[in-house]
């Protein structure tokens, strides 16, 4: 295809199509006319299975415009309907090669080898199958929305994550003919929880039931997503690089509402807790009483997201993992900053795995280590949110810490599936894990409780009485902005 159209002048989205895209569709006429015939099917499932409520509302979101790092998005009023989904690929370096496998050195794929299609078509559904599955998992919550600051977020990543729906929609179309166009079809008719047609991982067809769930899925498995995108993008397939490195973009925003949202809940807690001078964090009815979420719950809470947001890594050892680094097609997290032969031929990483009725460290092939070290990868970063929160709790001088649990506690996928361990990585007997896990993973009273909190709040300016008020607008608006004109009929 060539590279003249005006679509392609670097940066530049093109919104004289239908789709707004930066990738030359004006030119692309079949690609163009099968995007063009699935777009009514997605407005489809956005109006059955996107937010509940609130499509003629307007919200003030984000677009994206342009791909230049520095001013890519414009912010205004828009009913969710009409949103301007886009594709949106950051740009070609001519230069780039494939930097892992054993393919290293080779020019970067502009196409899809053909040996490697079915591999890359697997990748490319997978991911762009959580898109619509969180949007899906998330539609009831605008109703019990703490102010209009959070329900416009969550409008913001709704919205987004349809984009990225969108961004495997194009691969798919573009790459992969027939069957990508079936694939295609596929990604709009599986629905979050339905046994019939599940979602195709497991943390997607779980409940969003309240706010608390939110923010902890934005911060677990948004984070998650983060990592797949960050592997993804190291990808010698190009097009695939280039359309999950922008992504990535967008996906930053959708963790730094699950951090500061379970932080500012975190503060309302230790505040509420300093004014009533209740010290024992552990004495849950009288927290509780003050109308606030008391630490435990919120422990258990990311208990909960952060087990099930490890099992999307995979097992731990794969050699499908190693099957798709090795042809090129998704490589570690920073890859190209990594010192060393980026073949794996001959080298090890240790492996946390279940040996002899026990959890051990044992050195794998670092190949088949891979979802092994994305994980870990992914440990240390949710660690650097854990502290930040933990920071917050300590300036209050309350006596908590949140801790992540070990990696063998409440596992469904991988090495510990079949066992059950404490949070603090302890094997257990089914009668101990029955006994206690009310005590690590929230229970029915747990939801419960929450569920009375989740009293709708959206007078300008105000905040549910659960949950601090942000430290800054979005888009430096002030606090009694009116993010979300409900009015609207
Ligand atoms: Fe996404
Ligand atoms: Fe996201």
């Amino acid at each position: 295809m060539s590279d003249s159209s005006a679509a392609h002048i670097e940066g530049a989205v093109d919104y004289s199509t239908k789709i707004p895209n930066n990738v030359g569709l004006v030119n692309d006429a079949r690609v163009l006319k099968a995007l063009e015939q699935w777009h009514p099917g997605y407005i489809d499932w956005w109006n059955a299975m996107g937010p509940e409520g609130f499509q003629t509302s307007e919200v003030y979101l984000r677009t994206a415009v342009s791909i230049d790092p520095k001013g890519w998005a414009q912010f205004g009023y828009v009913k969710m309907p009409e949103y301007r989904w886009g594709v949106l690929l950051a740009p070609r370096d001519e230069s780039r090669l494939v930097n892992f496998g054993a393919s290293k050195g080779e020019k970067a794929w502009q196409d899809v080898p053909g040996e490697h299609r079915a591999s890359l078509r697997r990748l490319v559904v997978i991911q762009g199958d959580t898109e619509p599955a969180s949007v899906e998992q998330q539609r009831h919550l605008g109703a019990t929305a703490p102010s209009l600051y959070d329900m416009r977020n969550l409008f913001q990543i709704n919205v987004e994550e349809g984009r990225h729906l969108w961004a495997m929609v194009y691969l798919l179309h573009k790459y992969f003919g027939r069957d990508g166009r079936e694939e295609a079809d596929g990604l709009l008719q599986r629905r979050s929880g339905n046994p019939d047609k599940p979602r195709m991982l497991g943390a997607f067809n779980e409940a969003t039931p309240d706010w608390l769930s939110l923010f902890m899925f934005t911060f677990f498995t948004d984070r998650d997503g983060k990592m797949q995108l960050e592997s993804l993008a190291q990808s010698g397939f190009d097009p695939m690089s280039r359309t999950c490195r922008f992504m990535l973009t967008e996906e930053a925003h959708h963790m730094f509402v699950g951090e500061t949202g379970v932080m500012r809940v975190l503060e309302r807690t230790c505040e509420a807790m300093k004014t009533a001078g209740i010290e024992d964090p552990y004495d849950i009815s009288k927290v509780r009483a003050l109308g606030v979420i008391d630490l435990p719950t919120i422990q258990k809470k990311a208990n909960l997201h952060f087990s099930l947001s490890l099992d999307l890594f995979g097992s731990e050892v794969s050699t499908n993992a190693a099957n798709f680094y090795n042809a090129g097609l998704k490589g570690r997290y920073m890859e190209t900053k990594i010192d060393d032969d980026h073949l794996l031929t001959s080298a090890t990483y240790h492996v946390l795995k279940f040996v002899d009725g026990q959890i051990k460290t044992v050195a794998e092939p670092a190949l088949t280590a891979l979802n092994m070290r994305l994980r870990d990868d992914y440990v240390k970063d949710c660690q650097g949110g854990v502290n930040r929160w933990n920071k917050a709790i300590e300036k209050y001088g309350v006596k908590f810490q949140i801790t992540l649990p070990s990696v063998a506690f409440h596992r469904h996928i991988g090495e510990f599936q079949r066992i059950h361990a404490s949070p603090d990585g302890r094997l257990l007997s089914e009668t101990e894990w029955v006994k206690h896990k009310d005590s690590w993973i929230p229970s029915p009273e747990d939801g419960e409780f929450v569920a009375s909190l989740m009293l709708p709040c959206w007078e300008r300016g105000k905040y549910a009485h659960w949950i601090s008020p942000p430290r800054v607008g979005i888009d430096g608006k002030p606090g009694d902005f009116e993010y979300v004109n409900i009015d609207q009929a």
